[in-house]
C-alpha cells in the first residue's frame, strides 16, 4: 500500500481527486486533512463504496498546525503529499487578503517544514514526494497572443495569485536548498463536479434556475483556459508517478473561451434541460457588471512539457464535459443547498471535531 497525505480533500478538486484516485490507484490510502473552511465539504466523501471507503480516511486540521502534521507524519509514514488546500477564489481575496497569506504561503511553509524535519530525521520513505498544486494566475494576463509556458516569469496580479507565486516560490526553494522531492503544478481554470457555486460556471447555472441576473465583470470578453476537472486529476496522478522532482508542469486543456462564450453555452444548456422556449432564454438575464479590479484579460497553457515528456493529454471534449457539469448541478441541487445553507455550517461544527 501507499500511503498519502492530500491537503484540502473536502474543496473542489481535492473531492474529484480523492474519489478518482482511490477508484483507479487500489493500493493508495489516503488521508484528507481538512479545515473546512466554507469551501471544504466533508459529506462530499461520506458515500464512497465499499472497497474504497476502507481506504481512506478523513482529520479535520489545519495545514498551519506544525505539531499536528508532526504527529501524522509519524502515525502514517506518508510516501507523499498532494497539496490542494488553499484560499482559492480571487474576488474573496480582493476583499480580505490576509487568510490567503495565512494559508497559501504560510500553511504551504508549515507543511514544507514537516517534510523537511522528516528528511533530517532520515524518515522520508524512498520515492517520497511533495505535490503542489498551483494555478495559472501566477503567470499574470497575456494579451491576444501566446502562451504561459514553464519558463514565463511570475507576473501575479491578485492577492489570491501573489499568495499562490509565493508558495511556489518556497516549494522551489526547498528542492534548490534542502533537496526536497518537490513537482510544481500550474494549471488552467477547472470545472465539474462539487465546484462551490461561486465560481462562474455553477454560479451561472444556479443564477439560471433562480432566475437571478448573470452578473458578467466588464465587457465579458476575458479569456480562460478551461479544463475538466477529472483531467486535471488524471494529470496530477501521472505527475507524482512520472514526474521528476524539481521540475514544473504545466496542465491545461486547451480550450480557450470568453467568459460571455461560456455564459450563453450554458444558458442554452439549461434552457434545453429545462424546456424553457426561446421567448424564455436565459439570455435576457445577462446583466454586465463594473469590472473586477486587476482583472488578469487572459489565461492559456502551452502544454507541451506534460504532453510529450510524460504523454499526457486530456481525455474529455469541452463541449462534452460542460453539458454533464450542467446535468450534474441541475441533479444535485440538494447538494447546492446544503452548502450555502447556515444550518449545514452549524451541523459541521457539531460533528467534526478538529484535532
Ligand atoms: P477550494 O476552495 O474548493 O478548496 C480548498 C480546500 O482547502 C477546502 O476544502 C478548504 O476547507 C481547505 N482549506 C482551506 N484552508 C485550509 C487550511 N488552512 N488548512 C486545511 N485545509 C484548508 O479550492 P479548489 O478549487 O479545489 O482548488 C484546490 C487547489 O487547486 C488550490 O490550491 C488552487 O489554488 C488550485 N487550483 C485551482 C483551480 C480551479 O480552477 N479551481 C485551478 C488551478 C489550480
Ligand atoms: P472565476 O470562476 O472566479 O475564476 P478565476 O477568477 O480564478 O479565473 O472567474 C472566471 C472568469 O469569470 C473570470 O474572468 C471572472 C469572470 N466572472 C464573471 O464575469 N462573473 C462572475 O460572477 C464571476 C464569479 C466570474
Amino acid at each position: 500500500m501507499k500511503n498519502y497525505l492530500v491537503t484540502g480533500g473536502a474543496g473542489f478538486i481535492g473531492t474529484n481527486f480523492i474519489r478518482h484516485a482511490l477508484a483507479i490507484r487500489s493500493d493508495w490510502y489516503i488521508v484528507n486533512l481538512d479545515a473546512l473552511t466554507y469551501a471544504g465539504n466533508p459529506a462530499n466523501l461520506e458515500n464512497l463504496e465499499s472497497g474504497i471507503a476502507e481506504r481512506y480516511r478523513f482529520i479535520r486540521g489545519d495545514i498551519r498546525d506544525a505539531s499536528l502534521l508532526d504527529s501524522l507524519f509519524l502515525e502514517y509514514n506518508f510516501d507523499g503529499v498532494i497539496h490542494f488546500a488553499a484560499e482559492s477564489h480571487v474576488d474573496r481575496s480582493i476583499h480580505g487578503p490576509e487568510d490567503f497569506v495565512e494559508t497559501n504561503v504560510i500553511g504551504t511553509f508549515r507543511l514544507l517544514e514537516a517534510c523537511r524535519k522528516l528528511q533530517q530525521d532520515k524518515k522520508m520513505p524512498d520515492g517520497f514526494r511533495f505535490l503542489h498544486i498551483s494555478t495559472d494566475e501566477v503567470y499574470g494576463s497575456l494579451g491576444p497572443e501566446g502562451y504561459f509556458t514553464e519558463q514565463t516569469p511570475y507576473d501575479p496580479s491578485s492577492p489570491y495569485s501573489a499568495s499562490k507565486s509565493s508558495a511556489d516560490h518556497f516549494v522551489k526553494a526547498y528542492f534548490r536548498t534542502y533537496g526536497l522531492p518537490t513537482l510544481v503544478t500550474n494549471c488552467s481554470n477547472n470545472y465539474g463536479p462539487y465546484q462551490f457555486p461561486e465560481k462562474l460556471i455553477p454560479l451561472i447555472i444556479l443564477n439560471i434556475v433562480e432566475e437571478k441576473p448573470l452578473p458578467i465583470y466588464g465587457d465579458g470578453k476575458n479569456i480562460r483556459d478551461w479544463l475538466y476537472v477529472i483531467d486535471h486529476c488524471d494529470a496530477l496522478i501521472t505527475i507524482l508517478e512520472k514526474g521528476v522532482p524539481g521540475e514544473t508542469y504545466n496542465i491545461g486543456g486547451g480550450a480557450e473561451r470568453e467568459n460571455i462564450e461560456i455564459v450563453h453555452l450554458l444558458c442554452d444548456l439549461v434552457d434545453d434541460r429545462l424546456g424553457h422556449s426561446d421567448r424564455e432564454s436565459s439570455r435576457r438575464l445577462i446583466k454586465f457588471v463594473t469590472d473586477r479590479p486587476g482583472h488578469d484579460r487572459r489565461y492559456a497553457i502551452d502544454a507541451t512539457k506534460i504532453q510529450t515528456e510524460l504523454n499526457w493529454i486530456p481525455g474529455y471534449s469541452f463541449e462534452e464535459a460542460l453539458e454533464s457539469t450542467v446535468d450534474w448541478f441541475l441533479n444535485n441541487m440538494k447538494w447546492i443547498d446544503s452548502v450555502r445553507s447556515g444550518n449545514y455550517r452549524k451541523w459541521i461544527e457539531q460533528n467534526y471535531q478538529h484535532r
